[in-house]
């Protein structure tokens, strides 16, 4: 995650990421002794949990406010500043998990490949992200209001893609995909009657970003009242979350640059 987050109230208000994701720490199930690594761990909750269960953890995250937060709950040596881009690890690790953090990181390729490095042949990938759709309704609400106030249209800064997107560029990078689930998750916001402002806030200051300061607060209660008509439930904001949930498992070399791919393919064939 990059985003000058503020980790108290990220963890106060949206907590929520972590706490629903603890069957995503089941499908990695985590074991004794094992290596493990946290991609984009934010304040370290899960990370935590994997390292409760007996594995030893790293955990990664590229905002500055995250990765204290994080060190409070694993210690300052476990947690590495950086970006998901470019990363290495001081050792080969059994297992790298992820949760909420791959969508934050538009060049999946790149994280793909770092992954790829950082795991012993055999070794796992299993994490979630918001999957093609995620959003959708906030997305286009925010977009029509921006329309009507006569302002550019935001520009998603999250890659969400789709199964087969995801599953092609494990496999380019060198993975076998054991499992790929893409399913909608409706989130409850916390906030009451704020909750979709408060999301806005928190997360999508890049949507926003052309809204000059004194009109934010009247375009974030215009997009809730056009929102409001998919989103609000019973007097609760809901917001349109979906997930894209995988497990892939490095294979034993790392991956061939395609060119080779193909001449090995035709090698075959003849
Ligand atoms: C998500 O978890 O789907 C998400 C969170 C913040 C911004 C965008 C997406």
């Amino acid at each position: 995650m990059s985003a000058g987050w503020d980790a108290d109230r990220y963890q106060r208000q949206f907590g929520f990421v972590s706490g629903m994701a603890g069957d995503l720490v089941e499908l990695l199930g985590p074991r004794t002794g094992e290596v493990v690594l946290d991609l984009g761990c934010g304040t370290g909750e899960l990370a935590a949990s994997i390292a409760a269960a007996g594995a030893r953890v790293w955990a990664l995250d590229s905002d500055p406010a995250m990765v204290a937060a994080a060190r409070g709950r694993l210690g300052d040596d476990r947690v590495l500043l950086a970006d998901g881009h470019a990363f290495a690890l001081p050792e080969p690790v059994d297992a790298v998990f992820s949760n909420a953090a791959l969508h934050w990181m538009p060049r999946p390729a790149e994280v793909i490949g770092r992954v790829r490095a950082a795991l012993r042949p055999g070794g796992r990938f299993v994490a979630e992200l918001g999957g093609a759709g995620n959003i959708d309704a906030i997305l286009e609400a925010l977009g029509a209001t921006m329309a009507e106030a006569g302002l550019p249209a935001p520009e998603c800064p999250w890659y969400f893609p789709t199964p087969g997107q995801y599953a092609t560029l494990l496999e380019a990078g060198g993975f076998r995909v054991a499992r790929m689930e893409h399913f909608p998750r409706p989130t409850p916001l916390a906030g009451g009657p704020d909750g979709l402002a408060d999301w806005l806030t928190m997360f999508g200051g890049q949507l926003t970003a052309a809204v000059p300061a004194s009109e934010l607060p009247g375009v974030l209660a215009r997009a809730g009242e056009l929102a409001a008509p998919r989103l609000r439930h019973d007097g609760r904001w809901v917001a349109d979350y979906w997930r894209l949930r995988f497990v892939a498992v490095a294979g034993g070399e790392a991956a061939r640059p395609a060119k080779l791919h193909r001449q090995m393919a035709g090698d075959r064939d003849r």
